[in-house]
């Protein structure tokens, strides 16, 4: 009886959606470190842009800071985890004075753009980073390289403002979880006006933006309502509602949870388009789904647009303890 109360809603689910293969590392890396090493263990920023992993880890013993002098002498050595997103040539560098023992969970795939940035350098090249300014990825890009070598450009309006010393030798590197359609619009403005300049050899936008972005796109037209489970510091996270927005659903929202959701502005929907940014947890999707199955008959109808095998692995120093794991 009380089913048939319940009106009908078809989720349809993104996949692939959630957690990608460096958040996945970033955070095994804090797991098995504070396995080997024991509490606290200390994380410079977010290790991914999720509050409920943050908890999650804190609660095992791990102290989220924002820079290297947070630590106190007594815990001097203690292991210090560097966020998913990089960080600065500066940061590991002033880990090393104070003799920190530091492991790195920069995504591999960050790291490769930070060498696709040095090269454009080494081979006389202005470096030109497309990108959101404050971003901790965007400070990390830009710190592996001196001072005033590197050039953040974040709009087309910015590549006409732009005036090198000398438009022949240009280099180019992006975010990597920037809107794959805005940043494409960005580049054509700049190949346009400077027919010179050199990409890097492989596109820095991540597959797992691209493979978000695109299940995104082809499961929202049509839906009465998108939600995308993500924090508002989650740069692919905010991309994936903008993204949501354009290809056609009526309202697009980002939650990061079940009681983020609101009711009295959704109304009467049938169609629920539904994904996670890179840092968030299946858990929370699972979380959203329940709540709409209180409300709601729920169908689940899973949108498949790419499979993902990427895997990263993490450093040597801490394999051992994922071996002895099960
Ligand atoms: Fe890496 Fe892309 Fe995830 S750069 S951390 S695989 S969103």
């Amino acid at each position: 009886l009380d089913r048939a109360a319940k009106p009908s809603l078809t989720i349809r689910l993104c996949q692939p959606r959630g957690f990608c293969a460096g958040v996945d590392r970033a955070i095994q890396i804090v797991v098995l470190a504070l396995k080997k090493y024991g509490a606290p263990v200390y994380v410079r920023h977010e290790i991914v842009h999720n509050r409920y992993v943050v908890e999650g880890l804190q609660k095992l013993g791990a102290v989220f800071i924002e820079e290297l002098d947070e630590i106190p002498a007594e815990h001097q050595s203690s292991p210090v985890v560097f966020s998913a997103h990089g960080v600065p040539k500066s940061v590991p560098a002033d880990a090393q004075a104070r003799n920190l023992f530091y492991l790195d969970a920069t995504c591999p795939l960050v790291s490769k753009v930070h060498k696709q940035a040095m090269r454009h350098q080494r081979l006389g090249r202005h470096v030109l980073l497309i990108g959101h300014a404050g971003h901790p990825e965007v400070i990390g890009t830009m710190g592996q390289l001196p001072e005033g070598v590197v050039t953040l450009i974040e709009s087309e309006e910015d590549v006409e403002r732009f005036n090198p010393a000398d438009p022949s030798a240009l280099g180019f590197v992006t975010q990597t979880t920037l809107s794959v359609e805005d940043t494409a619009g960005v580049i054509r403005a700049l190949e346009e006006k400077f027919p010179e300049i050199h990409a890097a050899a492989a596109e820095s936008i991540c597959y797992a933006t691209t493979n978000r972005q695109e299940a995104v796109k082809e499961t929202a037209a049509g839906s009465d309502l998108f939600l995308v489970v993500g924090a508002p510091n989650s740069s692919n996270s905010m991309r994936l509602v903008e993204v949501a927005e354009r290809a056609g659903a009526k309202m697009s929202l980002l939650v990061q949870r079940a009681s983020d959701i609101p009711w009295e502005r959704i109304g009467a929907i049938g169609t629920l388009g539904l994904s996670a940014g890179a840092s968030a947890p299946e858990i929370l999707v699972d979380e959203i789904i329940d709540a709409f199955r209180e409300r709601f008959d729920v169908t689940v109808d899973l949108a498949v647009t790419a499979t993902e095998t990427e895997n990263f692995p993490v450093m040597r120093a801490l394999r051992d303890v994922e071996l002895t794991r099960a």
